[in-house]
């Protein structure tokens, strides 16, 4: 198996187990990152963060099959564990956690989480099995670290909304942070897919960022959303987007609608769009 010998890597429960429960008796606090690997500057801010929150932390690497649909990307996910390790290790993460799909999902497992009203519309509408699946996941990830905070990227911000009600619901003693998106010079949101595109796809990948800060503004400054969001989805496509599964400008703390259709409250703009064979989101506060 790869890996860099300057960071432990972890296989199993149990050897993670052993690992975190020797820090907690040493009276050490733990941070937690969990990742599906192919990891960036976006990931390492994320160990960064829960270096700042915790004593030791714990990136787990793990590409969670139950999150993916059937022709989804899951056997083309990138896949760079030695490189994970040492962006990692550079981050000051003390622990990698790369358990195989067999010690995560016994044959016989059939334990399922839905989260609901959070996990419903926008991603949950294009991808209907990924909510479950990330539930299920960091439930049993949350479980297997047992970490005092957590940290999740603002990148997929209906994920950090899905896992904070997740853990408040099931009653999982875990701080769950969000952390903000890194982008690149350009303002291109950071994202292992991001790996897919080609030099043109990459310009075009660029505008997102401004034509969301385009329609946030329209929407702070009391314009329709319903126009808004067309609007945007049009602009998209004009820049070169492919295709648009969705331009949202919805409640920040419930991903909800805004009832009156105009904003309201704090808000987020939210949209997900194709370049190709590549689905790429991003998200801004209002
Ligand atoms: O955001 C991700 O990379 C994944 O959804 C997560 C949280 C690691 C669960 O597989």
């Amino acid at each position: 198996m790869p890996h860099t010998p300057d960071l432990p890597v972890a296989r199993t429960i149990a050897e993670l187990r052993q690992t975190v429960s020797g820090w907690k008796r040493q009276g050490f606090t733990v941070g937690f990152v969990p990742t599906m690997g192919a990891l960036h500057e976006g990931h390492q801010t994320l160990v960064r963060e829960a270096g700042l929150r915790a004593d030791r932390v714990v990136a787990s690497v793990f590409v969670n099959p139950t999150q993916f649909a059937a022709h989804e990307d899951l056997g083309a996910y990138p896949r760079q564990e030695a490189r994970d390790a040492e962006l990692l290790a550079g981050a000051g993460c003390a622990l990698m956690y790369a358990p195989a799909v067999e010690e995560m999902y016994p044959a016989d497992a059939t334990t399922t989480i839905s989260v609901g009203a959070p996990a419903e519309g926008l991603e949950g509408a294009f991808r209907p099995q990924m909510f479950g699946g990330v539930a299920l996941v960091v439930a049993k990830l949350l479980n297997q670290v047992q970490p005092h905070v957590a940290v999740f990227g603002e990148k997929d911000f209906q994920q950090l909304i899905v896992v904070r009600r997740l853990v408040r619901d099931l009653d999982i003693p875990v701080e769950i942070v969000g952390s903000p998106t890194i982008r690149d010079g350009h303002g291109l949101a950071l994202s292992s897919r991001n790996a897919y595109l080609s030099a043109e796809q990459l310009e075009v990948a660029r505008r997102l960022n401004g034509v969301l800060a385009e329609a946030g503004a329209k929407a702070s400054a009391g314009g329709a959303l319903p126009a808004i969001e067309s609007e945007a989805a049009t602009a998209l496509l004009e820049v070169g987007f492919s295709h648009v599964d969705y331009v949202a400008v919805r409640r920040a703390e419930d991903l909800g609608e805004f009832a009156g259709g105009t904003v309201d409250g704090p808000a987020r703009v939210l949209a997900a769009a194709w370049l190709g064979k590549t689905r790429l989101i991003d998200n801004m506060a209002i």
